[in-house]
């Protein structure tokens, strides 16, 4: 590509949005945003005055007929992202998505075959694959330093009260509850670390009703699943043990728990997102330090931000819009795609299948 300017549209300008999707790509010289497009008129209105953008809309339609963008970074709940998606393919633009792709494992295959079919570049927002202490793991794993893994573990344990969640606690906008929203993110990182999981056996709970909104007035109560927890038996031979949940007492705000651990015949390593500067590692027969992640692995190569700015918990995340970008300049493939998004969808809809009917679930083959 040239080095004209590049111009994304954002598509919701909700949280995740102005936490990742807008800093992210507005760090990269030659990105213009070049339009939003969200149906809530007064969040829409203070995103503008925000942000400084005229070209503002209701909808997709009008945001891909009067702006016209290369690209478009897609925030919606989930329920929306494949028409969405569609729409901008159909424009001819690259896209990036949000976790979880679809709604479920067919709805992702329809998306990764027109995204493919396509020729634009296509990726899911997998933002935990970027952060620091990840790459650097993913770096022993391949490097052989942990040698074979026999086991590993996977947790995200939070605490966000009793009262609803808005939109992620329905089936009919969500697709699935903890497994969409947090797991998903697990399960992409792990096959990443570790390679494919062939098959699963799981545990789902609906703990509490959740019909009282923050305010305290009645909503139709929750119907997914808000704790869950499955063990994966990966092609290699590894077993990962996975647990997620939103109701667990004493990780509540600036609690979050999220740590992976994998247990190789050499040596034991440990992930925490709130420590993603470090790892903690320890060869055979040692107990854990913790040891600095080497400055190479900080962020990605040629990432134009500084990972001594800012909260390192939350700076990681922008490394996402670097990969889309770069991907469209170089002509490649993004890395994880659309294919990833797929991917892990076939995974959670088995475990979904074997907590409901108690048994262990082939994941099925998802050819490139
Ligand atoms: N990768 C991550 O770490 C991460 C973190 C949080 C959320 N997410 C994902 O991001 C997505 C959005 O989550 P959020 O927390 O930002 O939700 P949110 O509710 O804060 O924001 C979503 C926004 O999308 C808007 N919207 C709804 N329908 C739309 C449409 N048809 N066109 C354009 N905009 C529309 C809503 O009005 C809202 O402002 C979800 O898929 C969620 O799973 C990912």
């Amino acid at each position: 590509m040239s080095a004209a300017a590049l111009r994304v549209g954002l598509v919701g300008v909700g949280g995740v949005c102005s936490a990742v999707h807008y800093p992210g790509l507005s760090l990269i010289d030659g990105v213009e945003i070049a339009g939003i497009c969200e149906p809530g008129d007064d969040l829409r209105q203070q995103r503008q005055r925000q942000w400084g953008i005229d070209a503002a809309f209701a909808g997709i339609d009008d945001l891909l007929a009067e702006v016209a963008p290369d690209a478009v970074s897609i925030a919606t709940p989930n329920v929306y992202h494949k028409e969405l998606i569609f729409a901008a393919l159909e424009a001819g633009c690259h896209v990036i998505c949000e976790k979880p792709l679809g709604m479920d494992f067919a709805q992702t295959q329809e998306i990764y075959d027109r995204g493919k079919a396509s020729g634009r570049r296509h990726m899911t927002a997998f933002t935990y694959r970027f952060v620091p202490a990840m790459n650097y793991i993913r770096h022993l794993v391949q490097s052989g330093a942990l040698g074979s893994i026999r086991h590993a573990r996977f947790q995200r344990l939070q605490d966000w009260g009793e009262r609803a969640i808005g939109w992620r606690q329905y089936r009919d906008q969500a697709g699935s509850g903890e497994l969409g929203d947090m797991g998903i993110h697990r399960l992409d990182f792990a096959e990443d670390l570790l390679g494919p999981i062939h098959a699963v056996c799981g545990h789902a709970k609906q703990l509490v009703p959740r019909d009282r909104t923050k305010e305290g007035a009645p909503c139709p109560p929750q119907d997914v699943e808000d704790w869950i927890a499955w063990i994966a038996e990966f092609a290699s031979g590894t077993t990962g043990v996975f647990e997620m949940g939103k109701l667990a007492k004493g990780h509540g705000p600036g609690g979050d728990h999220d740590l992976a651990e994998l247990n190789g015949t050499e040596a034991s390593v440990v992930y925490r997102l709130h420590a993603p500067h470090e790892i903690l590692f320890a060869p055979r027969g040692e107990p854990y330090r913790a040891r600095a992640v080497p400055e190479e692995f900080l962020k990605r190569p040629g990432a134009p931000r500084d990972p001594a700015v800012g909260d390192p918990v939350v700076t990681f995340r922008y490394d996402q819009a670097w990969e889309f970008v770069s991907a469209i300049r170089a002509g490649r493939d993004c890395i994880p795609s659309f294919w990833h998004g797929m991917r892990a969808q076939a995974v959670a809809d088995a475990i979904l299948e074997a907590a409901a009917t108690r048994r262990w679930v082939d994941i099925p083959d998802c050819p490139v």
